[in-house]
Protein backbone atom coordinates (compact mmCIF):
# COMPACT_ATOMS: atom_id res chain seq x y z
CA UNK A 1 0.00 0.00 0.00
CA UNK A 2 1.11 3.25 -0.23
CA UNK A 3 2.30 5.88 2.20
CA UNK A 4 0.08 8.83 2.70
CA UNK A 5 2.35 12.04 3.40
CA UNK A 6 1.43 14.81 5.21
CA UNK A 7 0.14 18.07 3.77
CA UNK A 8 2.39 20.97 1.99
CA UNK A 9 3.08 23.68 4.90
CA UNK A 10 2.00 21.17 8.14
CA UNK A 11 4.05 19.61 10.18
CA UNK A 12 4.42 16.64 12.75
CA UNK A 13 6.34 17.84 16.04
CA UNK A 14 8.03 15.43 17.94
CA UNK A 15 10.92 15.83 20.97
CA UNK A 16 12.92 17.72 21.02
CA UNK A 17 11.21 20.43 18.81
CA UNK A 18 8.22 19.76 20.81
CA UNK A 19 9.86 20.08 24.05
CA UNK A 20 10.16 23.64 23.08
CA UNK A 21 6.55 24.14 22.46
CA UNK A 22 5.82 23.05 25.84
CA UNK A 23 8.46 25.00 27.51
CA UNK A 24 6.95 28.56 25.58
CA UNK A 25 3.70 27.68 26.66
CA UNK A 26 4.61 27.25 30.36
CA UNK A 27 6.97 30.30 30.66
CA UNK A 28 4.14 32.02 28.88
CA UNK A 29 1.38 30.29 31.16
CA UNK A 30 4.06 31.42 34.02
CA UNK A 31 4.73 35.20 32.99
CA UNK A 32 1.67 35.76 32.20
CA UNK A 33 -0.46 34.97 35.31
CA UNK A 34 1.75 37.34 37.58
CA UNK A 35 0.20 39.89 35.27
CA UNK A 36 -2.95 38.74 35.90
CA UNK A 37 -4.10 36.92 32.88
CA UNK A 38 -6.00 33.41 32.25
CA UNK A 39 -6.16 31.26 29.61
CA UNK A 40 -8.93 30.38 27.21
CA UNK A 41 -9.79 27.77 24.74
CA UNK A 42 -11.82 28.81 21.89
CA UNK A 43 -12.31 27.06 18.46
CA UNK A 44 -10.21 26.34 15.13
CA UNK A 45 -13.25 27.27 13.29
CA UNK A 46 -15.13 29.92 12.79
CA UNK A 47 -18.08 31.60 10.17
CA UNK A 48 -16.13 32.57 7.50
CA UNK A 49 -17.98 36.22 7.87
CA UNK A 50 -16.05 36.54 11.50
CA UNK A 51 -12.65 36.85 9.81
CA UNK A 52 -14.11 39.27 6.68
CA UNK A 53 -15.43 41.28 8.67
CA UNK A 54 -12.34 42.08 11.33
CA UNK A 55 -9.36 40.92 9.53
CA UNK A 56 -10.70 43.59 6.64
CA UNK A 57 -11.94 42.59 2.50
CA UNK A 58 -8.78 44.00 1.67
CA UNK A 59 -5.73 42.45 3.65
CA UNK A 60 -3.64 39.40 2.29
CA UNK A 61 -5.18 37.02 4.93
CA UNK A 62 -8.58 37.57 3.83
CA UNK A 63 -8.67 37.70 -0.05
CA UNK A 64 -5.48 35.05 -0.54
CA UNK A 65 -5.06 32.94 2.91
CA UNK A 66 -7.79 31.47 4.42
CA UNK A 67 -9.15 27.76 4.67
CA UNK A 68 -12.38 28.81 3.68
CA UNK A 69 -14.81 25.34 2.77
CA UNK A 70 -18.28 24.69 2.68
CA UNK A 71 -19.67 22.39 5.59
CA UNK A 72 -22.06 19.79 5.07
CA UNK A 73 -25.05 22.16 5.22
CA UNK A 74 -23.24 24.43 2.59
CA UNK A 75 -22.36 27.22 5.04
CA UNK A 76 -19.28 28.84 4.62
CA UNK A 77 -16.60 28.41 7.39
CA UNK A 78 -13.16 29.10 7.85
CA UNK A 79 -10.27 27.50 9.81
CA UNK A 80 -9.08 30.58 11.91
CA UNK A 81 -5.98 32.50 10.24
CA UNK A 82 -5.43 34.51 13.38
CA UNK A 83 -7.11 33.80 17.58
CA UNK A 84 -7.74 38.05 17.72
CA UNK A 85 -11.39 37.51 16.03
CA UNK A 86 -12.40 34.26 17.60
CA UNK A 87 -11.55 35.57 21.37
CA UNK A 88 -13.79 38.36 20.65
CA UNK A 89 -16.31 36.45 19.46
CA UNK A 90 -16.56 34.56 22.39
CA UNK A 91 -15.79 37.26 25.00
CA UNK A 92 -19.01 39.12 22.91
CA UNK A 93 -20.77 35.68 23.66
CA UNK A 94 -19.76 35.45 27.39
CA UNK A 95 -21.01 36.92 30.57
CA UNK A 96 -17.61 38.88 30.99
CA UNK A 97 -18.52 41.30 28.31
CA UNK A 98 -21.36 42.58 30.07
CA UNK A 99 -19.48 42.88 33.58
CA UNK A 100 -17.58 46.32 32.94
CA UNK A 101 -14.74 44.55 34.42
CA UNK A 102 -10.66 44.27 32.39
CA UNK A 103 -10.44 41.22 30.47
CA UNK A 104 -7.11 39.88 30.33
CA UNK A 105 -6.74 36.87 28.55
CA UNK A 106 -4.18 34.65 26.23
CA UNK A 107 -4.53 31.51 24.18
CA UNK A 108 -2.17 28.93 22.68
CA UNK A 109 -3.16 27.16 19.24
CA UNK A 110 -2.61 26.52 15.70
CA UNK A 111 -3.56 28.99 12.78
CA UNK A 112 -3.63 28.17 9.50
CA UNK A 113 -2.70 30.58 6.46
CA UNK A 114 -2.56 29.27 2.52
CA UNK A 115 0.60 30.84 2.16
CA UNK A 116 3.78 29.88 0.27
CA UNK A 117 6.10 27.74 2.15
CA UNK A 118 9.38 29.01 2.89
CA UNK A 119 11.68 29.41 5.98
CA UNK A 120 9.60 30.68 9.29
CA UNK A 121 6.59 30.41 7.09
CA UNK A 122 3.81 27.22 7.50
CA UNK A 123 0.56 27.42 6.13
CA UNK A 124 -0.27 25.46 9.41
CA UNK A 125 1.50 27.85 12.67
CA UNK A 126 0.87 28.48 16.31
CA UNK A 127 0.56 31.06 18.41
CA UNK A 128 0.78 32.35 21.73
CA UNK A 129 -2.05 34.91 22.09
CA UNK A 130 -2.90 37.36 24.65
CA UNK A 131 -5.49 39.69 24.47
CA UNK A 132 -7.06 42.96 27.08
CA UNK A 133 -9.97 43.36 26.79
CA UNK A 134 -12.35 46.65 28.83
CA UNK A 135 -8.97 48.91 29.14
CA UNK A 136 -7.86 52.15 26.66
CA UNK A 137 -4.86 53.47 29.26
CA UNK A 138 -2.01 54.09 27.15
CA UNK A 139 -0.72 52.53 30.65
CA UNK A 140 -2.00 49.37 29.50
CA UNK A 141 -0.20 49.50 25.80
CA UNK A 142 2.80 49.81 27.83
CA UNK A 143 2.18 47.34 30.13
CA UNK A 144 1.15 44.66 27.33
CA UNK A 145 4.41 45.62 25.31
CA UNK A 146 6.38 45.32 28.56
CA UNK A 147 5.16 41.80 29.58
CA UNK A 148 5.79 40.96 25.94
CA UNK A 149 9.61 41.59 26.49
CA UNK A 150 9.83 39.70 30.05
CA UNK A 151 8.16 37.04 28.20
CA UNK A 152 10.92 37.00 25.53
CA UNK A 153 13.48 37.27 27.87
CA UNK A 154 12.32 34.77 30.08
CA UNK A 155 12.55 32.50 26.93
CA UNK A 156 15.98 33.32 27.00
CA UNK A 157 16.12 35.80 23.57
CA UNK A 158 17.36 39.47 24.35
CA UNK A 159 18.93 39.73 20.77
CA UNK A 160 15.35 40.91 19.48
CA UNK A 161 14.03 44.71 18.40
CA UNK A 162 10.56 46.03 18.82
CA UNK A 163 8.77 48.47 16.28
CA UNK A 164 6.33 50.61 17.46
CA UNK A 165 4.22 52.89 15.59
CA UNK A 166 0.36 54.40 15.96
CA UNK A 167 -2.38 54.34 13.07
CA UNK A 168 -4.40 56.97 14.56
CA UNK A 169 -7.82 56.61 15.47
CA UNK A 170 -11.52 56.58 13.48
CA UNK A 171 -11.00 60.39 14.17
CA UNK A 172 -7.99 60.68 12.14
CA UNK A 173 -7.89 58.07 10.36
CA UNK A 174 -10.23 59.96 7.37
CA UNK A 175 -8.24 63.19 7.09
CA UNK A 176 -5.00 60.71 6.56
CA UNK A 177 -6.67 58.20 3.98
CA UNK A 178 -7.35 61.21 1.98
CA UNK A 179 -4.33 63.04 1.97
CA UNK A 180 -2.64 59.36 1.27
CA UNK A 181 -5.02 58.78 -1.63
CA UNK A 182 -3.95 62.01 -3.12
CA UNK A 183 -0.25 60.63 -2.85
CA UNK A 184 -1.30 57.29 -4.47
CA UNK A 185 -3.17 59.52 -7.22
CA UNK A 186 0.31 61.32 -7.90
CA UNK A 187 2.30 58.38 -8.49
CA UNK A 188 2.82 55.98 -11.41
CA UNK A 189 0.00 53.64 -11.45
CA UNK A 190 1.11 51.15 -13.87
CA UNK A 191 4.03 50.66 -11.07
CA UNK A 192 1.76 49.37 -8.67
CA UNK A 193 0.48 45.81 -8.28
CA UNK A 194 -3.21 45.15 -9.36
CA UNK A 195 -4.41 44.55 -5.62
CA UNK A 196 -3.13 47.99 -4.74
CA UNK A 197 -4.65 49.27 -8.01
CA UNK A 198 -8.01 48.44 -6.24
CA UNK A 199 -6.78 49.58 -2.92
CA UNK A 200 -6.08 52.73 -3.49
CA UNK A 201 -9.54 54.25 -3.64
CA UNK A 202 -10.97 50.90 -0.93
CA UNK A 203 -8.39 50.89 1.60
CA UNK A 204 -5.25 52.99 1.11
CA UNK A 205 -3.53 52.28 4.36
CA UNK A 206 -3.28 48.57 3.21
CA UNK A 207 -1.16 49.66 -0.01
CA UNK A 208 1.69 51.18 2.34
CA UNK A 209 1.69 47.37 3.71
CA UNK A 210 2.26 46.00 0.50
CA UNK A 211 5.12 43.54 -0.10
CA UNK A 212 5.55 43.93 -3.89
CA UNK A 213 8.80 45.62 -4.32
CA UNK A 214 7.10 47.73 -6.89
CA UNK A 215 4.78 49.20 -4.67
CA UNK A 216 6.93 49.75 -1.86
CA UNK A 217 9.13 52.09 -3.86
CA UNK A 218 6.59 54.01 -4.78
CA UNK A 219 5.23 54.56 -1.41
CA UNK A 220 8.70 55.32 -0.07
CA UNK A 221 7.62 59.41 0.64
CA UNK A 222 4.43 58.92 1.10
CA UNK A 223 2.40 60.80 3.91
CA UNK A 224 3.12 59.42 7.28
CA UNK A 225 0.07 58.66 9.73
CA UNK A 226 2.43 59.32 13.08
CA UNK A 227 2.78 63.27 11.12
CA UNK A 228 -1.35 62.99 10.85
CA UNK A 229 -2.92 61.93 14.39
CA UNK A 230 -5.42 63.52 16.33
CA UNK A 231 -4.44 65.76 19.72
CA UNK A 232 -5.74 62.70 21.42
CA UNK A 233 -3.84 59.90 19.78
CA UNK A 234 -0.49 62.15 19.71
CA UNK A 235 -0.94 62.23 23.78
CA UNK A 236 -1.88 58.62 23.68
CA UNK A 237 1.56 57.38 21.79
CA UNK A 238 3.10 59.71 23.78
CA UNK A 239 2.17 58.63 27.05
CA UNK A 240 3.16 55.26 25.84
CA UNK A 241 6.54 56.11 24.34
CA UNK A 242 7.20 57.82 27.41
CA UNK A 243 6.43 54.59 29.51
CA UNK A 244 8.45 52.68 27.62
CA UNK A 245 11.36 54.50 27.69
CA UNK A 246 10.98 54.87 31.98
CA UNK A 247 10.90 51.00 31.88
CA UNK A 248 14.24 50.93 29.98
CA UNK A 249 12.63 49.20 26.80
CA UNK A 250 14.87 49.51 23.80
CA UNK A 251 12.25 50.35 20.71
CA UNK A 252 12.50 51.76 17.53
CA UNK A 253 9.71 54.10 16.07
CA UNK A 254 8.39 52.53 12.17
CA UNK A 255 5.98 54.68 10.95
CA UNK A 256 5.49 51.86 8.61
CA UNK A 257 4.19 49.93 10.82
CA UNK A 258 0.85 49.34 9.19
CA UNK A 259 0.51 45.68 10.53
CA UNK A 260 -1.63 43.44 7.68
CA UNK A 261 -4.81 43.14 9.28
CA UNK A 262 -7.15 45.86 9.34
CA UNK A 263 -8.71 46.22 12.79
CA UNK A 264 -5.88 48.22 14.26
CA UNK A 265 -5.76 51.46 15.68
CA UNK A 266 -3.54 54.19 17.71
CA UNK A 267 -0.58 51.72 19.30
CA UNK A 268 1.03 48.79 16.88
CA UNK A 269 4.12 46.98 17.40
CA UNK A 270 6.18 44.21 16.24
CA UNK A 271 9.58 42.37 17.49
CA UNK A 272 11.60 41.39 14.77
CA UNK A 273 14.74 39.17 14.92
CA UNK A 274 17.85 39.66 12.51
CA UNK A 275 18.57 35.71 13.07
CA UNK A 276 16.05 33.71 11.07
CA UNK A 277 15.68 35.33 7.23
CA UNK A 278 13.22 37.33 6.24
CA UNK A 279 10.52 35.99 8.19
CA UNK A 280 12.06 38.20 10.83
CA UNK A 281 8.65 39.20 12.59
CA UNK A 282 8.77 37.18 15.36
CA UNK A 283 5.34 39.02 17.61
CA UNK A 284 2.88 41.45 16.60
CA UNK A 285 -0.17 43.33 18.26
CA UNK A 286 -1.74 46.47 18.60
CA UNK A 287 -4.53 48.31 19.88
CA UNK A 288 -8.15 47.47 18.31
CA UNK A 289 -10.54 49.43 19.92
CA UNK A 290 -13.06 49.56 17.85
CA UNK A 291 -13.41 45.49 16.78
CA UNK A 292 -15.94 44.27 19.75
CA UNK A 293 -18.41 46.65 18.48
CA UNK A 294 -18.08 45.96 14.74
CA UNK A 295 -18.49 42.14 15.78
CA UNK A 296 -22.12 43.02 17.78
CA UNK A 297 -20.77 43.37 21.32
CA UNK A 298 -20.65 46.61 23.36
CA UNK A 299 -18.03 49.37 23.26
CA UNK A 300 -15.28 47.89 24.19
CA UNK A 301 -11.74 49.23 23.78
CA UNK A 302 -9.19 45.72 23.01
CA UNK A 303 -5.15 45.15 23.14
CA UNK A 304 -2.84 42.49 22.44
CA UNK A 305 -0.57 40.72 20.08
CA UNK A 306 0.24 37.24 19.52
CA UNK A 307 3.77 35.41 19.17
CA UNK A 308 4.89 32.96 16.38
CA UNK A 309 6.20 30.01 17.93
CA UNK A 310 7.61 28.25 14.99
CA UNK A 311 9.56 32.12 14.50
CA UNK A 312 10.49 31.33 18.24
CA UNK A 313 11.34 28.03 18.51
CA UNK A 314 13.99 28.94 15.62
CA UNK A 315 15.82 31.51 17.86
CA UNK A 316 15.43 28.74 21.03
CA UNK A 317 17.26 25.96 19.37
CA UNK A 318 17.12 22.42 20.93
CA UNK A 319 15.34 22.45 24.40
CA UNK A 320 15.45 19.54 26.71
CA UNK A 321 13.25 17.97 29.20
CA UNK A 322 14.38 17.52 32.32
CA UNK A 323 15.54 14.22 33.55
CA UNK A 324 13.19 12.05 35.05
CA UNK A 325 14.17 11.23 39.01
CA UNK A 326 14.44 7.58 38.70
CA UNK A 327 14.79 4.72 36.34
CA UNK A 328 13.65 1.33 37.90
CA UNK A 329 15.22 -1.80 36.79
CA UNK A 330 13.44 -5.43 37.26
CA UNK A 331 15.83 -7.95 37.45
CA UNK A 332 13.65 -11.06 37.73
CA UNK A 333 10.11 -10.93 36.20
CA UNK A 334 8.87 -12.12 40.25
CA UNK A 335 9.93 -8.78 41.25
CA UNK A 336 7.14 -6.99 38.18
CA UNK A 337 4.47 -6.47 40.56
CA UNK A 338 6.32 -5.30 43.73
CA UNK A 339 7.99 -2.79 40.96
CA UNK A 340 5.06 -1.14 39.26
CA UNK A 341 3.65 -0.53 42.94
CA UNK A 342 7.31 0.94 44.13
CA UNK A 343 7.29 3.32 40.75
CA UNK A 344 3.70 4.15 41.46
CA UNK A 345 4.06 4.71 44.81
CA UNK A 346 7.01 7.22 44.20
CA UNK A 347 4.74 8.90 41.36
CA UNK A 348 1.89 9.86 43.69
CA UNK A 349 5.08 11.47 46.10
CA UNK A 350 5.80 13.62 43.08
CA UNK A 351 8.80 11.88 41.61
CA UNK A 352 9.19 11.41 37.60
CA UNK A 353 10.51 7.91 36.64
CA UNK A 354 9.85 5.00 34.25
CA UNK A 355 10.59 0.98 34.63
CA UNK A 356 11.51 -1.67 32.53
CA UNK A 357 8.71 -3.82 31.50
CA UNK A 358 11.78 -6.43 30.45
CA UNK A 359 14.12 -8.73 32.44
CA UNK A 360 17.74 -7.74 31.56
CA UNK A 361 21.20 -7.89 32.75
CA UNK A 362 22.13 -5.27 35.22
CA UNK A 363 24.69 -3.71 32.38
CA UNK A 364 21.53 -3.25 30.27
CA UNK A 365 19.58 -1.67 32.84
CA UNK A 366 22.68 0.72 33.60
CA UNK A 367 23.23 1.50 30.08
CA UNK A 368 19.57 2.22 29.84
CA UNK A 369 19.41 4.56 32.94
CA UNK A 370 21.96 5.89 31.73
CA UNK A 371 20.66 6.85 27.93
CA UNK A 372 17.82 8.36 29.92
CA UNK A 373 20.17 10.81 31.76
CA UNK A 374 18.23 10.15 35.37
CA UNK A 375 20.27 10.43 38.82
CA UNK A 376 19.42 7.29 40.35
CA UNK A 377 18.77 3.57 39.29
CA UNK A 378 16.62 1.31 41.44
CA UNK A 379 17.06 -2.17 41.10
CA UNK A 380 14.81 -4.99 41.87
CA UNK A 381 15.86 -8.62 42.04
CA UNK A 382 14.31 -11.61 43.48
CA UNK A 383 17.36 -11.19 46.94
CA UNK A 384 15.60 -7.64 46.94
CA UNK A 385 12.36 -8.61 46.66
CA UNK A 386 13.02 -11.36 49.36
CA UNK A 387 14.46 -9.17 52.11
CA UNK A 388 11.45 -6.05 51.34
CA UNK A 389 15.01 -3.74 50.00
CA UNK A 390 15.70 -2.26 46.84
CA UNK A 391 19.27 -1.32 44.91
CA UNK A 392 19.59 2.64 45.21
CA UNK A 393 22.43 3.19 42.53
CA UNK A 394 23.51 6.96 42.49
CA UNK A 395 24.58 7.70 38.39
CA UNK A 396 26.62 10.45 39.04
CA UNK A 397 29.05 8.30 41.84
CA UNK A 398 28.54 4.87 40.64
CA UNK A 399 28.09 4.27 44.69
CA UNK A 400 24.85 1.46 45.41
CA UNK A 401 23.38 0.38 48.20
CA UNK A 402 20.54 -1.68 49.64
CA UNK A 403 17.79 -0.19 51.63
CA UNK A 404 14.68 -1.36 52.65
CA UNK A 405 11.50 -0.66 50.29
CA UNK A 406 10.21 1.39 52.79
CA UNK A 407 12.62 4.18 52.66
CA UNK A 408 12.97 4.50 48.98
CA UNK A 409 11.59 8.11 48.99
CA UNK A 410 14.09 8.93 51.61
CA UNK A 411 17.20 7.48 49.38
CA UNK A 412 16.35 9.30 46.28
CA UNK A 413 16.65 12.19 48.35
CA UNK A 414 14.35 14.76 46.98
CA UNK A 415 11.92 17.27 49.03
CA UNK A 416 9.57 17.49 46.23
CA UNK A 417 6.22 19.65 46.73
CA UNK A 418 3.14 17.77 45.35
CA UNK A 419 2.28 19.22 42.14
CA UNK A 420 -1.13 21.21 41.83
CA UNK A 421 -0.91 23.13 44.93
CA UNK A 422 -1.05 26.20 43.14
CA UNK A 423 -4.78 25.66 42.66
CA UNK A 424 -7.51 25.57 44.75
CA UNK A 425 -10.18 23.20 44.47
CA UNK A 426 -13.55 23.18 45.49
CA UNK A 427 -15.48 20.12 46.03
P1 LIG B 1 0.18 38.63 12.91
O1 LIG B 1 1.26 39.67 12.81
O2 LIG B 1 -0.58 38.33 11.69
O3 LIG B 1 -0.78 39.13 14.07
O4 LIG B 1 0.80 37.29 13.46
C1 LIG B 1 1.56 37.27 14.66
C2 LIG B 1 2.79 36.39 14.50
O5 LIG B 1 2.42 35.09 14.01
C3 LIG B 1 3.79 36.90 13.46
O6 LIG B 1 4.62 37.89 14.02
C4 LIG B 1 4.55 35.63 13.13
O7 LIG B 1 5.55 35.40 14.11
C5 LIG B 1 3.49 34.56 13.25
N1 LIG B 1 3.03 34.13 11.90
C6 LIG B 1 2.10 34.73 11.13
N2 LIG B 1 1.94 34.04 9.97
C7 LIG B 1 2.77 32.98 10.03
C8 LIG B 1 3.07 31.88 9.14
N3 LIG B 1 2.44 31.70 7.98
N4 LIG B 1 4.02 30.98 9.53
C9 LIG B 1 4.66 31.11 10.74
N5 LIG B 1 4.40 32.12 11.60
C10 LIG B 1 3.48 33.04 11.26
C11 LIG B 1 -1.90 38.45 14.46
O8 LIG B 1 -2.17 37.32 14.13
C12 LIG B 1 -2.74 39.24 15.45
N6 LIG B 1 -3.94 38.45 15.72
C13 LIG B 1 -1.97 39.53 16.70
C14 LIG B 1 -2.79 40.29 17.70
C15 LIG B 1 -3.34 39.80 18.84
N7 LIG B 1 -3.11 41.57 17.60
C16 LIG B 1 -3.86 41.90 18.63
N8 LIG B 1 -4.03 40.83 19.37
Amino acid sequence: MSKISRIKGFFDLFPPESTAYVFMEETARDIFSRYGYQEVRIPVVEQTELFARSIGQETDVVQKEMYTFPDRKGRSITLRPEATAGVVRAYTDSPLAGTGNVSRLFTFGPMFRYERPQKGRTRQFHQINVEVLGEDSPWSDAEVIIMLWTYLRALGLSKLDIELNSLGCSQCRPAFHQALKQYLQGVDHDGLCSDCQRRMSTNPLRVLDCKVPGCRDLVMDSPRINQNLCENCEIHFERVVSMLDKAGLNYHLNPNLVRGLDYYQRTTFEVVSHDIGAQSSVAGGGRYDGLVRALGGPDVPGIGFACGMERLAMLLGQVNQKPQDFYLAVLHEQAMDKALLLAQRLREKGFSGEMGFQVKSVKAQLRQANKLGVKTCLLLGIDELNKGEIQVKDMATGVQRGVSQDDVEQALGLNIKAKNNNYLRNG
